[in-house]
């Protein structure tokens, strides 16, 4: 069976070890790099086919698959104090840093995937973008999720500058929670509120089989007041604001 080793044990890999450890009758042996300490110990408590090991590279040693899943400001200095093998496959989740970089930092190692894990792995439902195509990868994602693979480099990171949103979407569901308190609803009651609504209408979102713009659709009645409110914020700029949002973030991903 495949193993896996993890150099960085934090938020993304913790998802992805407890995705693949979870409710699987034959888990695959994981290794894991010494830091974060509480989080790689914590998950070899939780999980028995998941081990610490003492070093990162020790986490090299003993896995073929070696996901990188620390910050991008340390990488390069993590990567290149490590010696690695042709046979290894390296699948970095660390933003930003394209295949010519990685490829130099992790020479001699001839398979490297670039990929955007969601957190939601934790729960097998993150759907991963990674590129190139590469067997290894596909199978590791496929076990916590399903995969989809852009046809180049560069409209992997567009996917990258989409997962920028998330905070942004949320602040929405707040500032709405919030103007609701403002107008005498009891806050948790607000909070409350919008979270099962939004909760539903995500559940709604994915089960849908047409376009976004037609669900968008079924939820305004002609002259109604979700047509009112989307036409308010049209008018006002805010598709552009977050197009043009997204751009300044798809410069940075692209090292701009
Ligand atoms: N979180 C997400 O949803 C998400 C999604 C897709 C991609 N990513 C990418 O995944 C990477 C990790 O993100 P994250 O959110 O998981 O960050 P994080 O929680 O900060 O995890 C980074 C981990 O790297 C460890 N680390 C630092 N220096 C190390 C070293 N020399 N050797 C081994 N491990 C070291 C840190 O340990 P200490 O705590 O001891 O410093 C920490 O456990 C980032 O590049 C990010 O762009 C994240």
């Amino acid at each position: 069976m495949q193993s896996y080793g993890f150099v960085g044990a934090g938020e993304i890999a913790a998802a992805i070890v407890e995705g693949l450890s979870t409710g699987v009758t034959d888990p695959p042996p994981i290794v894991l790099s010494p830091r974060n300490h509480d989080v790689a110990h914590n998950l070899a408590a939780r999980f028995p086919n998941v081990r610490v090991c003492g070093s990162n590279q020790e986490v090299l040693d003993a896995a073929e698959a070696v996901v990188v899943a620390v910050r991008p400001q340390v990488a390069q200095e993590v990567l290149a104090q490590l010696a690695f093998r042709p046979e290894h496959v390296v699948v970095s989740a660390v933003a930003g840093v394209g295949l010519a970089q990685l490829s130099e930092w992790v020479s001699p190692a001839g398979r490297i995937v670039r990929s955007i894990p969601l957190p939601t792995a934790a729960r097998a439902a993150s759907r991963t973008a990674m590129y190139p195509d590469d067997a290894v990868a596909r199978a590791l994602f496929e076990s916590v999720g399903d995969v989809v693979v852009p046809g180049d480099e560069p409209t992997l990171n567009t996917f990258s500058a989409a997962t920028s949103t998330f905070a942004a979407h949320l602040d929405q569901l707040a500032t709405i929670a919030s103007w609701m308190a403002e107008h005498g609803v009891d806050p948790q009651d607000a909070d409350g509120y919008v979270a099962h609504v939004y909760g539903e209408l995500g559940r709604t979102l994915a089960r849908h089989e047409g376009t976004l713009g037609e669900l968008a659709g079924k939820h305004m009645t002609p002259g109604g007041i979700n047509e009112q409110f989307l036409a308010g914020l049209r008018r006002d700029g805010v598709p552009d604001l977050v197009r043009r949002g997204l751009d300044d973030v798809l410069a940075r991903v692209k090292g701009q």
